[in-house]
């Protein structure tokens, strides 16, 4: 990963301003929360999009195992390997030089025990590059939780619905157990997470954690008073305009943009009109 070039921030809020080149760090993050700057959050899965996003000014990029689903095709997390998050995660380095970059553990690369959960978060730092790691799980993740932040490894936490418990959970759904929640959440938060996803939860309970905890809450389908959001950025750009969660808002229609692209593409190659003069060597 390219060095970031460190200069002063100058827009108060503590995280550098998108003309700046300064790297947003855990203890930036941490403070946003008590300045009132809003965080902005968004998955990555590679070079290109990590440099676009980065170079938009986003706070912080995920990789997250959502990669199962948006890249892999498959219908969930659960297959996503800790080799091919530590490849995607290096691959998004490349590309940061401003944004956080945390990557998420995948399932049953922590569950097993706090130390092989220190050795999986050490390989997301070591060989992918990554700033800090990300697992699923509330009280039921503690042990993991402390072990990684006591090896001096930042971890954001991610409590509600927590797609790897899929199968117990019997889909995807939003969570309501309000005692439940909030013990993990304060669970996450006593065990060392410098921040916490706080997934499909009712707004009023996931304004109640954002006001009891610390540390920043980012939500996703969480309503509008976490301390910051995050979306799978396939879903913002509309790439995939066949699945559209309540939660989600398409800032583009990228998918319709490319099948036109590719349409005007394929007509013009087969009308000998592609590629013209402009675009041959005499
Ligand atoms: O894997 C992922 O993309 C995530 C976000 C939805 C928070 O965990």
């Amino acid at each position: 990963m390219s060095a970031p070039v460190k200069v002063s921030s100058g827009n108060g809020t503590g995280l550098a301003s998108t003309n700046e080149l300064r790297q947003v760090t855990v203890p930036d993050f941490v403070a946003a929360k008590a300045r009132g700057h809003r965080l902005t959050m968004l998955t990555a899965y590679d070079y290109t999009m990590a440099r676009l996003l980065d170079d938009a000014g986003v706070d912080s990029l995920l990789v997250g195992d959502s990669l199962g689903m948006v890249v892999q095709g498959q219908p969930d997390s659960l297959a996503v390997t800790l080799d091919e998050m530590v490849y995607h995660t290096r691959l998004v380095a490349r590309g940061v030089r401003r944004s956080l970059l945390v990557a998420d553990l995948p399932f049953m690369s922590y569950q097993v025990s706090p130390q092989q959960a220190l050795e999986s978060a050490g390989r997301i730092i070591k060989e992918g590059g990554a700033h800090a790691v990300k697992l699923e799980g509330g009280a039921r993740s503690a042990a993991a939780i402390a072990a990684i932040t006591a090896a001096e490894i930042p971890l954001m936490g991610h409590i509600g619905l927590t797609p790897q418990s899929v199968r117990r959970l019997g889909g995807f759904k939003v969570q309501r157990d309000a005692e439940r929640l909030m013990e993990d959440a304060l669970a996450v938060e006593a065990a060392g997470a410098f921040a916490v996803v706080v997934e499909c939860v009712p707004t009023e309970l996931a304004a109640r954690i954002t006001e009891t905890l610390k540390i920043p809450t980012i939500g996703i389908g969480a309503g509008p008073s976490c301390d910051g959001q995050i979306l799978v950025t396939p879903d913002l750009l509309g790439l995939f305009d066949d699945i559209r969660p309540r939660f989600v808002k398409h800032y583009a229609e990228m998918g319709q943009a490319v099948r036109k692209a590719v349409e005007s593409y394929c007509r013009e190659v087969r009308d000998g009109v592609f590629p013209g003069p402009e675009h041959s060597f005499r």
